[in-house]
């Protein structure tokens, strides 16, 4: 179990006696990562399960409720660009820098050395973008209005010293955690998340029946890319939606083309029924299965993890369905363990079917104490 600490910057090692600042070039590098608040446990866990994978030597520092976590590693570079492989990391980035006891009337004079340091593998970055961003516990989210003010000035700032090249690969962030204290990092643009904060904004759909289809819509964005969505997601292909009422995940299905077959023993949503793509079976999900194999399964049952887990991994083992999205609500204790054991369950039951699959899995904006997997096979 990797050391937590506070995960406010530290006290630096060089003082700048006009603004009595103290900032700091990381000693060991170290990398930055957004969660859900009360997950910062379970996102140090899979840190140092990546670290062990190399030198093992790294160390988080984390406190419970602030929404992020340092990872402090040789082999931060390394790390850095495993973001898709984690499962309640929002975002992760490569700290270049922290500063503490910043000065309200000029921030950006102590941020603006750490951001313009050359860096050993890249010289002296420009960049694609600048954000400026808090996490996502409720003390930062106050920051929100100077994290605007100072995204502003800072974008000005790097353009005139023209830091600021839309071609580059890299994007700053700086993550203020206090009105005092800040991160600098830096985000390769193709293996990081595209959203501040790490958060997709989605707006409801107001004729959607239910607020849990941002969860599906989230996942469609966030555990499949725009090719996938395509290919994967066709108008005209069967789906079956276990745990289906009101109808929110349906929705989405619907919205799409698809034909769904509702399964729960709960109404579903009268516009939705009309508009002849949706059969609605009351019955239970554990023990429905289709006539033919469909093109996707989706699952919102609450339900204890592994029996969701054991039911999913049925499905596609057998060839029943070849993509599945589905929601494991997680226990109390052990979140991270719990997690790890459904995901083993799935793959270890695809591959006893001599089938090749694959598995995504992420704590999503819009879940709660909760994930969302997506599962194919091919
Ligand atoms: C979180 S709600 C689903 C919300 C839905 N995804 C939406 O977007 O509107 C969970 C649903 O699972 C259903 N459910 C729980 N156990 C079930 C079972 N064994 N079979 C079918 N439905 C079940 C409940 O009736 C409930 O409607």
């Amino acid at each position: 179990m990797p050391s937590h600490s506070s995960g406010r910057p530290r006290p630096g090692m060089m003082r700048n006696p006009a603004h009595a600042v103290a900032m700091s070039a990381p000693a060991a590098s170290s990398l930055l990562a957004y969660c859900r608040p009360g997950f910062e446990g379970e996102c140090a866990q899979e840190l140092a399960g990546l670290d062990a994978r190399h030198s093992g030597a790294g160390y988080a520092r984390a406190a419970k409720g602030s929404g992020f976590v340092e990872f402090v590693t040789p082999d931060a570079a390394a790390l850095a660009g495993d973001w898709r492989n984690l499962v309640f990391a929002r975002q992760l980035l490569d700290v270049l820098g922290s500063a503490r006891e910043l000065p309200a009337k000029d921030r950006l004079g102590v941020l603006l050395p750490i951001i313009e340091t050359e860096h050993p593998l890249h010289g002296r970055r420009s960049w694609c973008d600048a954000w400026v961003e808090s996490p996502d516990s409720d003390a930062a989210r106050e920051l929100a209005p100077l994290c605007r003010a100072l995204n502003a000035a800072l974008v000005g700032t790097l353009k005139k010293r023209q830091l600021i090249d839309r071609t580059s690969r890299w994007r700053l962030h700086v993550c203020l955690t206090a009105t005092d204290a800040a991160y600098v990092a830096a985000a390769d643009i193709a293996k990081t998340a595209p959203w501040p904060g790490g958060i997709p904004r989605l707006k409801f759909p107001r004729a959607a029946p239910s607020r849990s289809t941002l969860k599906l819509e989230e996942a469609l964005l966030v555990l499949l890319d725009e090719n996938e969505r395509e290919r994967w997601l066709k108008p005209g292909m069967r789906a079956v939606d276990l745990g289906a009422s009101p109808g929110g995940w349906t929705w989405q299905l619907v919205a799409r083309s698809l034909h769904v077959t509702a399964v729960d023993n709960g109404p579903m949503d009268g516009a939705l029924l009309a508009s002849g793509l949706v059969d609605h079976l009351r019955a239970d999900g554990f023990r429905y299965r289709p006539q033919k194999p469909v093109d996707w399964l989706v699952c919102d049952m609450v339900e204890q993890p592994r029996r969701v887990a054991a039911l999913m991994a049925d499905w596609l083992a057998s060839g029943q369905c070849r993509h599945a999205i589905f929601n494991l609500k997680l226990p109390m204790k052990k979140r991270h363990d719990e997690v790890q054991m459904c995901l083993t369950l799935v793959a270890d039951a695809i591959a006893a079917a001599g089938k090749r699959g694959e598995l995504r899995a992420r704590q999503l904006y819009h879940d709660r104490e909760e994930i969302t997997v997506f599962a194919r096979t091919s």
